[in-house]
This record gives structure tokens, sequence and C-alpha cells, in this order.
């Protein structure tokens, strides 16, 4: 038979992340017909609550989240693929339960697919993906069986490879889905675009003319009401291990032999593999370590708390392209304003003399809020006397388009329902980034107290920042 239908078994359906991204992500796939044909969600939370109850609560969260503007009808529809489902996550019996419960939705004739969804905290992961073996959900007969799971994955790079050797031992590598949100990002994905169909970019994307790259993902809130998982988590994790490692390795990756999924993923793991290691000697020189004033005071946090809230830091790639170029990464929250952008900052270039140098050409990727790209040239400042003069030529994609840009969410929900895992961080890869932000925290650790500086919220982070940047005409283009 050639009919199918497609589960979504969302566990975490209460939560935050459901009800902010999953939902509307999944609405707007709804509203754009690239939901597969015959598929339904059972959304798992621990407390009691009908469906109807539930769908009530969808209803606020679609008009709240959902970028688009609400329709009443296609929320019908909607919301009446989506049941919700009462189940312990610790015990056993309750996932023997949802199996009958699978097993009554059965269809003669129909093959079945299935999507976990791990919208919960990391320490039930494993626990869950286990139970899904125990119960014999692994065991049902069915098309495909997917697990997507949300990071952190792992706290370091051991715990990663328990919780990896645990949930491999019921899912093949192929079928984990491992979630980095940044990647989905609609100006990332440009940037394969923007190197590889563009000659003017892809043939000085090297040391020999860019001085510099900067990736800087900066954030206005503060930790709110995540300090439980904050405090023990600290930025380097938060944010390097993934989201800023994963955009460094798009920038510098080797142009791969295609864009299929395998192709993509070996040249980043190329770029992980490439990081000089990260050693102890002049640490100041190579890491910023911040904390906003009023983090000890946050919900949940410890009052004598060392944990990081801003983190600077400077990585060198050792190959071909990129031996001797710094890329800066920097990343915090409580600051000025929430914005990411990837910054290509290329060499100067100043063969005649307008009594004044000129400026490096700046290539800027601007992620969020705003989507486009930015080139900075120098230009004759229109007059009788030759002066040198700094001109923008602005994409904004953000302007142009007055439809949002898909959220990462949709994109990376249809991906993982079309088998597509592309943009999901594959273990070697993860293992890796671990291993590196391993060998910052090992150096850390003795010494983060007197490492940390305080700065003020709504700032632009700590005083050293500035000349954390090598000394030349280099600075934190962000600060413009
Ligand atoms: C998450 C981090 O992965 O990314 C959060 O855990 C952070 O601490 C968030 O706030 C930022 O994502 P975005 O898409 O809002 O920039």
């Amino acid at each position: 038979t050639n009919k199918s239908k497609t589960t979504m078994v969302i566990f975490g359906g209460t939560g935050d992340l459901t009800h902010r991204k999953l939902i509307p992500a999944l609405y707007q796939l709804h509203i754009n017909g690239f939901l597969p044909e015959d598929f339904t969600a059972i959304s798992i939370g621990r407390r009691d609550k009908t469906t109807e109850e539930y769908r009530e609560d969808l209803l606020s969260s679609i008009k709240r989240f959902s970028s688009r503007n609400f329709e009443e009808e296609s929320f019908e529809s909607f919301s009446k693929m989506i049941t919700y489902y009462r189940l312990n996550f610790e015990d056993q019996s309750d996932y023997e339960d949802l199996r009958r419960e699978l097993e009554s939705r059965d269809k003669e004739g129909v093959r079945d697919s299935y999507m976990f969804y791990l919208a919960v905290s990391p320490s039930y992961f494993s626990e869950i993906v286990l139970n899904l073996k125990a119960s014999g959900i692994r065991e049902k007969d069915s098309l495909w069986q997917r697990l997507v799971i949300e990071k952190p994955f792992g706290q370091d790079l051991e715990s990663a490879i328990r919780l990896n050797d645990s949930i491999s031992s019921v899912f093949d590598e192929k079928d984990i889905y491992r979630i980095d949100h940044y990647v989905a990002k609609e100006m990332i994905q440009n940037i394969n675009m923007l190197r590889f169909q563009n000659a003017i970019f892809g043939s000085i994307w090297n040391k020999d003319h860019i001085s510099n790259v900067q990736i800087t993902v900066l954030e206005k809130e503060g930790v709110g009401t995540r300090g439980g998982y904050y405090d023990g988590t600290g930025a380097l994790r938060d944010m390097v291990q993934n989201h800023l490692l994963q955009l460094l390795a798009i920038t510098a990756m080797e142009p791969p032999v295609s864009l299929d999924t395998d192709d993509v993923r070996n040249e980043k793991v190329k770029v992980f593999s490439s990081l000089k290691p990260f050693t102890g000697e002049h640490l100041d020189e190579k890491l910023i370590l911040g904390q906003y004033r009023g983090y000890q005071d946050e919900e949940k946090v410890d009052p004598d708390s060392g944990t990081e809230t801003l983190v600077a830091t400077k990585v060198y790639i050792e190959n071909e392209r990129w031996e001797g170029v710094p890329f800066y990464l920097l990343t915090g929250k409580g600051l000025k304003n929430k914005t990411a952008q990837i910054t290509i900052e290329f060499k100067q270039s100043n063969r005649y003399n307008y009594g004044k140098v000129s400026e490096p050409n700046i290539l800027e990727i601007k992620i969020q809020p705003d989507e486009g790209i930015t080139l900075h040239l120098n230009i004759k400042e229109p007059g009788v006397v030759d002066k040198i003069a700094m001109v923008e030529m602005d994409y904004c994609q953000s302007c142009l388009y007055l439809f949002n840009s898909p959220d990462s969410y949709e994109k990376l929900l249809l991906d993982a329902l079309n088998g597509d895992s592309t943009l999901f961080t594959r273990w070697d890869e993860l293992q890796l980034t671990w291993k590196y932000v391993d060998s910052i925290l090992e150096k850390v650790n003795e010494s983060r107290k007197s490492m940390l500086k305080a700065y003020e919220v709504g700032s632009n982070g700590p005083e050293d920042l500035s000349s954390f940047i090598d000394s030349g005409a280099n600075h934190w283009w962000y600060l413009n």
C-alpha cells in the first residue's frame, strides 16, 4: 500500500518551547500546506488536562507567538490534528498505555511514520528514549521513526557521550535529529549562497584577503526565569559550544562537494577538527568572561555565582585557508540590544595617499533582528578635492520581503518530517565542539572568579572588550 500517515509525539507538550515555537511553527506549516498528508500530533504532558482545554491553550499561543495573521478557519482544522495526552515520564506503564494509544490509531492498510520530539528538560532525554524501547513503541511496524532532540546535548563531552550511548542504543544515527536552531536562521542558510554563487566573494574568502571575522550574538534579556538551568551552564556551554561554533563552521568551511547532508557535515567536521587547541597561556588575550550586575540576584541563581553571562573569545583555524586569521566570538545576555551578525573584515587597501587611510571593506551578514547584507566601500566624496569616504551598500532582506522569514522551527520541523538532516548536528560535530569547549572550561575553572568582569545591564559589555580585538585598525564592528 502507498497510504501513509505521520504522527508527531511531542514530549513536553505543556512547556514553553512547545507553546512559543513548535505549535506556531506547525500551524504555519499547516497554513502553507507543508504538513504531510494525514498528519496528527500527540502532545504529552504530566498535567491533567483535556484535549479541549489543551486546544484552548494552543489558541492563545498561536495568537501570541505566530508571525502570521490569525485565521479562525485554519485554526479549526489545525487544532483537530492535535490531542493532549497525559504521561508521567518516569512511569514505565504509562509508556505502555501510550503504545496502546498509538495502536488504537492504526488504520488498515496505512503505513505509519513517527516523529518523537523531546522538548523536555535534558534530565529526561535518556529516560524517555529508553522507555520508547522498553514499551515496544520502537518496535511498532512503521515506515520510519525519528527522534528530534533539543539542546543542551550534555553538559560536557563526558555527559554527551553518556547521553549519546543511551539514545543510540534505541535509534540509528541517521534517525537522530539534534537541534541547533541558529543553523536554520534565514541568513545563515544564505551564507552558502553568498559564498559559493558569487565569484567576488568565493575567490577572496581566505587569509590573503580577510583580516578577521567577528561573530556576535548579543541579547538584551537577562536569564529571566531560566536561572535554574542557566546558573549551572553559563554562556560557554549555552551558546558557544553550539550556536557560535556552528556559525563559525558554516562561515569557514571549504566548499562541500555537494550540498548533500554528509558532504556539508563532513566539511563542518573538518573545521572543528582544525580548531587551534585552546591552551592556558595568555588567557586574558584569548578569553573574556563577564557577568551582568544583578545576575546573582536573579531567581534560582546562586548569590555567589561565578557563572559567565558573557563570553568573548578568539579562535584560530589551522588550515591553509585561515592560518593566522582570528575569529572573534562574542555572546552575552543583559546587553544593550538583541542583535546577531557575522562581520567579515577584509584587509586594507591603501595604494594612494588621499590624506587619510581608507577603511577596510566590511561585509556584514545580519542575522537578527533585521536580516540583510551590508558591504562597506571606500569611494571618492563628490567635490573638486579628492577626499575618501566610506559608504554602505545595503541589502535589507527584512525590508524587501514584507512577510516574515520562516521561523527556524518551521524549517527544522519540515526538514525532519522530510528526512533531511543537513541542518541538524551530527554526533562527531558535537563531540568535537564539546572537546573544544571543555578545554576552555578546564582552563577557566580554577580562575573563574578572578576572571569574571562585571558589566552593567543595558551596556555594551565589560570595558576591556574593546581592547580585546588585536591592535591596528580593527575593532568590534558591532559597536558601530
Ligand atoms: C538558546 C539559549 O539556545 O538560544 C538561550 O539557550 C538563548 O539562552 C537563545 O536566549 C537565543 O535564541 P534566539 O533565537 O532568540 O536568538
